[in-house]
């Protein structure tokens, strides 16, 4: 029996020597029979797996989820029930830069939440901000490549940043909310997360609503000022992970408290707006907060790899009580994410303890792939009368709550009378924002378009600003030229 101190190998062999390779003499070659030099060498060269296309940056922690208000109304789903504690995993990043990338770069934040529920594990993976850039997925592969970096020279590219968006005006929402305060927060302790999207819930009795999850942070909503993200992005490129870290290892949990959005179920089909449109939020004079409960985050990962980097999250793990809407955006997402995980992580990704469920049973017939290390039993098919799994028909509930018809086409959704691309856009700058905020707004996107961007996005830019607000535009067109003559 050897000392449990010893280094091993990975296999358990203690090893001789943690600091001097195996040599023909003290100065003679090595030799290809030392085999554990060749495992440290060979694992290190595997140590990444390949980062997240959007989100790489980011950190996360585990936590809780209780339940302090009755919905049951609203979902059967276990986790939403009265006085129901679910244990949870969060994981915050910023979406265009790279795994070291700063993260006080402006960018919308990921608001990512698995909940390890008695029915299976819930995701809710949600941004920290209540709408989107587009509301087709045929556009998000376009939308990120034109925040990420140039095919010549690898350099990010304002230019081509501005060049989609006014190519794209339903971005206008997303874009104002970007280049305002919220684009930079003051940590990820003082940011909401929203689901953004619309979801189904139904009830124990099937009624069926539509959904909208708002986690509202009980640190309140704060920023940093483009020249303080700016420092920081220097000072400190971790900054987010660093706080988030420190004030959970000096007990200062940070919480957020879930409040919804509730539509019957029907008012959708005949809403002034497309309700399933993930550029528009639901005013909250139309559809006020009903609180929930609250999470709080009150452990640290041990193994940022093995807890955080691997962690998996998927809109499509939606349990009993929950489904997606017709929002196009949110199905091309239920395809997206397992099939990242696999490419990612490997088809096993599920059985890493981070992503599998604690607290339900699995039973699927899922069989082999690479470094799978749980034992899979007979029958392996199903149906099977050898006494193996079976679904359950009552499981599933109105999933897809929607009745649908028609050819089939390629073509934008069916406008309704106060659809329109700038209308909230310019709600947020003229009536959310005060005088100070749309300074900083103007100052934010006058910078923004100095750093490189050329005509002819330049003059679209400033049309696309005075869509939104006029006044603002001609503000952003007169600070950009002052600045050049
Ligand atoms: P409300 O006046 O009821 O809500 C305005 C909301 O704007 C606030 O509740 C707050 O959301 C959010 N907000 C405050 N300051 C800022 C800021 N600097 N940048 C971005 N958001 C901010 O009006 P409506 O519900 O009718 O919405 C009006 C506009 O507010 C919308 O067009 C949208 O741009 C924005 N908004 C609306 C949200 C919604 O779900 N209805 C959510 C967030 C923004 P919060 O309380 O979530 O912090
Ligand atoms: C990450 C696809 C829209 C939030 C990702 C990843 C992919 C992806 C492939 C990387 C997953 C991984 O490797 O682990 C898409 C597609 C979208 C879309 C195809 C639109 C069609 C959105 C929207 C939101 C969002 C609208 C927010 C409401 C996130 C978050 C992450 C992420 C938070 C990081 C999850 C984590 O922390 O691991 N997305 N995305 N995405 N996406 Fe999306």
């Amino acid at each position: 029996m050897s000392d449990s101190n010893f280094t091993t190998s990975d296999s358990g062999i203690p090893v001789p020597s943690d600091e001097h390779s195996l040599t023909v003499g003290p100065d003679g070659p090595i030799l290809l029979h030392d085999a554990y030099l060749i495992e440290k060498m060979a694992q290190f060269n595997r140590e990444r797996v390949p980062e997240r296309q959007p989100h790489a940056k980011g950190g996360g922690a585990f936590g809780i989820f209780e339940v302090t208000d009755d919905v049951s109304a609203y979902t059967c789903a276990d986790v939403f029930q009265p006085g129901a504690k679910t244990e949870m995993l969060a994981r915050f990043s910023s979406v265009a830069g790279e795994r070291g990338s700063p993260d006080t770069w402006r960018d919308p934040r990921g608001f990512a939440l698995k909940f390890y529920t008695t029915a299976g594990n819930f995701d809710m993976v949600g941004n920290n901000t209540p709408v989107f850039f587009m509301r087709d997925p045929m556009k998000f592969q376009d939308f990120i490549r034109s925040q990420k970096r140039r095919a010549d020279n690898n350099l990010r590219d304002n230019d081509m940043q501005w060049d989609f968006w006014t190519l794209s005006p339903e971005s206008a929402h997303q874009v104002a909310w970007l280049l305002g305060d919220r684009g930079i927060p003051r940590s990820w302790r003082h940011m909401n997360g929203y689901s953004s999207h619309t979801y189904l819930w139904y009830n124990a009795g099937g009624e069926r609503f539509w959904v909208k999850y708002h986690f509202k942070s009980d640190q309140g909503v704060d920023f940093l000022t483009q020249e303080e993200g700016d420092h920081f992005a220097s000072a400190d490129a971790d900054h987010y992970v660093r706080d988030l870290w420190e004030h959970i290892k000096s007990g200062e949990f940070p919480s957020w408290t879930l409040h919804m959005q509730i539509m019957p179920f029907d008012e959708a089909k005949t809403y002034r707006f497309n309700p399933f449109d993930l550029t528009k939020v639901w005013p909250h004079g139309d559809y006020p907060l009903i609180k929930v409960g609250r999470m709080t985050l009150n452990r640290n990962p041990a193994d940022y790899h093995t807890e955080i980097e691997q962690a998996a999250f998927e809109p499509s793990n939606a349990v009993r009580g929950t489904g997606p809407s017709p929002d196009k955006m949110l199905l091309g997402r239920w395809f997206s994410y397992p099939d990242a995980h696999r490419h990612r992580i490997g088809s096993n990704y599920t059985l890493l303890p981070v992503n599998s469920p604690h607290a339900a049973p699995v039973h699927s017939y899922t069989k082999d792939g690479a470094m799978r290390y749980t034992n899979v039993t007979d029958p392996v098919y199903v149906p099977n009368s050898k006494g193996g799994p079976h679904a359950d028909e009552k499981a599933s509930g109105p999933v897809m709550g929607w009745h649908t018809d028609g050819e089939m086409v390629r073509t934008a959704y069916t406008l309704r009378p106060d659809d329109s691309d700038f209308g909230q856009a310019h709600t947020l700058v003229r009536e959310v924002l005060d005088d100070a905020a749309r300074d900083r707004l103007v100052s934010n996107v006058v910078g923004h378009l100095l750093n490189g961007v050329t005509e002819p996005v330049l003059v679209r830019a400033f049309d696309y600003w005075r869509n939104i607000d006029t006044e603002v535009g001609d503000r952003i067109e007169q600070g950009v030229r002052a600045a050049r003559s």
